[in-house]
């Protein structure tokens, strides 16, 4: 199949990626030049394993091209997969200007039958709305069969969760495509759900909704733990080991952060209101996630009073571990504050140096402790796991470990002589 994939963004180019592994010929196009000129030459702007690989063996066996020509692009192929960025806005809506932007761009080019499938997540009603605006347009409705199909792909394991996907979801407000859909990706063996195109829609921002829900839950039965003076870990293999509730999105900690979790469930609870329909359970999902920085920073505050002029080290401020990406981080929400209150902040990350006023950053882990008096994990990156504690010890001027990701080994920790704290962490 010949497929035009309009957004070189993380989504779009992971997809384009895949698709043209599975043999499609695949042309990505964006609108920023400097971002194509850079994938032709088979580098590619965002880390993610394995996709500047992927993407140059299929540069090489000439099934994926990059182009900044986006009209010529639509024009040509009958395949449109529509992967641009939809920001949330203050009030929690999407911002779907980009959305509106390439579907005013298909109205005037389009002169033949063409699929065009959403692939970014948009707002219940919105795949229906832009079908609507091309008839409105005076498009035939002959000429075109809109498709919801949702993304579920977690950064740091994309091309894993592209290649292996526990399901296919597809939107579409007659049969007429289906037969084309079922040989898109490879995959024949998952299950393919054929819905509405809200109904594609609603899937997925219930997906991300849910795992949010059983992100702020561990969050309060850790707080619940906390008080009680129980391991939330204990728990964690109490609830992990029943099938009924699973064993993943159970971590306790800073809370949710990244591209999609925060803005999907703003979204959600927006689409809902909008209609009145109240969102209790959503509401209490966001407020917990919206405190878990003070709750560790009173848990901080009780064991160092006065935070005020501390030299305080951050180790990790990406949004997890396994990616470069900063977008809405706790991490960098709990620097900022620390920044606020008037501590002299030092970071360390694996994959990013900070760029933030009033923040020092470093690229050696053990040189970012000297003379601090906390220590705060921040994300849980495998290297700080097998942390060297002696030598942390014997660089920083207090003894303050906040494990923020309930990632450290205490006893190995208090070994070495240092505090160890966390909520539900003993
Ligand atoms: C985005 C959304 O955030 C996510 O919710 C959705 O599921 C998929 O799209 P991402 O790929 O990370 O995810 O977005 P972003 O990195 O912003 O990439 C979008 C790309 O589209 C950018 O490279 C931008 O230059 C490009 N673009 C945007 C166009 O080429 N044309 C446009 O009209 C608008
Ligand atoms: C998410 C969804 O998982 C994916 O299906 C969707 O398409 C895009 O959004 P991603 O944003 O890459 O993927 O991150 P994810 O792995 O879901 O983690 C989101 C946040 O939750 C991170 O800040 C992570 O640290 C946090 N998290 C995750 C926890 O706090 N505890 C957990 O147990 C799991």
């Amino acid at each position: 199949m010949r497929i035009c994939v309009v957004g070189a963004g993380y989504v779009g180019l992971t997809t384009a990626a895949a698709l043209a592994n599975f043999g499609h010929e695949v042309q990505c196009v964006d609108m920023e030049q400097a971002k194509i000129d850079s994938l032709t030459q088979g580098k590619v702007p965002i880390y993610e394993p394995g996709l500047e690989k992927l993407i140059r063996k299929n540069l090489k066996k000439d099934k994926l091209h990059f182009s900044s020509n986006v009209i010529e692009s639509i024009r040509d192929y009958p395949m449109i997969l529509i992967a641009v960025g939809t920001p949330s806005r203050e009030d929690g809506s999407s911002n779907l200007s980009y959305i509106n932007q390439v579907i005013n761009l298909i109205a005037s080019n389009i002169k033949d039958y063409k699929i065009i499938i959403t692939k970014s997540t948009v707002p219940a009603g919105t795949n229906e709305w832009m079908h609507q605006m091309l008839v409105e347009k005076g498009i035939e409705e002959d000429l075109f069969d809109i498709v919801s199909n949702p993304e579920f792909l977690r950064e740091g394991t994309a091309l894993w969760d592209i290649f292996h996907p526990n399901k296919l979801v597809f939107g579409t407000r007659t049969d007429r495509p289906i037969k084309v859909l079922k040989k898109l990706y490879e995959s024949e063996k998952v299950p393919y759900i054929f819905t509405s195109l809200t109904g594609a829609e609603l899937i997925k921002y219930a997906s991300n909704a849910f795992l949010a829900t059983k992100i702020s839950f561990a969050n309060e039965i850790a707080r619940i733990c906390d008080v009680y003076e129980v391991d939330y870990s204990d728990i964690y293999k109490g609830l992990a080991t029943d099938p009924r509730i699973g064993r993943y999105f159970l971590n306790a900690g800073l809370g949710f952060g990244g591209s999609c979790l925060p803005k999907d469930l703003s979204c959600l609870k927006h689409s809902a209101s909008k209609q009145n329909v109240e969102t209790k359970l959503l509401d209490a999902v966001m407020e917990i996630n919206d405190t878990q920085i003070e709750l560790y920073l009173n848990k901080l505050g009780k064991a160092l009073p006065s935070l005020e002029d501390k030299q305080i080290t951050v180790w990790g401020v990406t949004f997890k571990s396994g990616t470069d990406d900063l977008r809405s981080s706790p991490a960098i929400a709990l620097i900022k504050q620390l920044v606020q209150i008037g501590c002299r902040v030092h970071t360390y990350d694996p994959m990013v140096q900070l760029e933030l006023a009033d923040v020092s950053s470093y690229i050696n882990q053990y040189e970012s402790v000297i003379g601090s008096d906390v220590l705060i994990i921040a994300t849980e990156w495998d290297q700080f796991l097998k942390s060297d504690w002696s030598e942390i010890k014997s660089r920083m001027k207090g003894s303050i470990i906040l494990d923020a990701r309930n990632c450290i080994n205490a006893q190995t920790v208090r070994k070495h002589g240092l505090l160890y704290l966390g909520v539900g962490k003993r």
